[in-house]
């Protein structure tokens, strides 16, 4: 029987890492969980106003969104609780270093083996949120992590927020194949 709940959540919900510039050129990255695929080739995440992180794509248009991995798990939570507003030299404090990105004025996280590059669309001032929608105009991703030219999530280490416990999960295997397994019932 199931219970019914006023509350609810969504899951699982990513562990986005997205770095931005600064207007002196100093990398900043936060932590964000509320975002996603929204269409082909297009992301969207929802920012408090107030981050350093807004500040910056406002400012750039540009920025970048990294995986979090379990190996650099501290260092993704570090991120998601020290503010730029703050903290200058965050990344510093936190082992991570930084190479600009070569298609967006945005830090690539050296640590992160997958990033995405994004150029905003349109960002939006709505029930107290920034929502900032943006194209993917490329992805680096760690030779490391890739079997026969592509990236490997079993190689790659990619974690989900829990929000029901409040922590850091892993992403399991692989227990069938999409739009395939289905058509036994065709
Ligand atoms: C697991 C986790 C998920 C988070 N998700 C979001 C989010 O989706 N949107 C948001 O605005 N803040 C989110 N935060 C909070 C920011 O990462 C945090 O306030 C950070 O310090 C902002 O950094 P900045 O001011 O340097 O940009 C999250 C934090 C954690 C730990």
């Amino acid at each position: 029987m199931k219970r019914s709940f006023e509350k609810g959540f969504f899951a699982p919900l990513p562990v986005l890492i997205i770095g931005t510039y600064d207007a002196e050129g100093t990398p900043n990255a936060m932590n964000a969980a509320w975002g996603g695929q929204i269409g082909m080739t297009q992301v969207s995440v929802s920012l408090s106003p107030s981050h350093k992180t807004t500040e910056n794509i406002r400012l750039n248009r540009e920025f970048t969104i990294a995986y979090a991995t379990a190996e650099q798990i501290a260092a993704c939570d570090y991120v998601g609780v020290a503010s730029g507003n703050k903290v200058g030299n965050k990344l510093e404090k936190c082992g991570f270093t930084v190479t600009k990105s070569d298609k967006v004025n945005a830090p690539v996280i050296d640590q992160l083996p997958v990033a995405l590059e994004c150029r905003v669309i349109d960002i939006q001032e709505e029930f107290g949120e920034t929502r900032v929608v943006a194209e993917v105009v490329g992805l680096k991703a760690d030779e490391s992590v890739m079997t026969d030219g592509k990236v490997d999530y079993a190689k790659a280490g990619f974690v989900i927020y829990d929000t029901v416990t409040k922590t850091y999960r892993t992403v399991g295997g692989s227990i069938a194949g999409a739009r395939s397994v289905g058509r036994k019932f065709e």
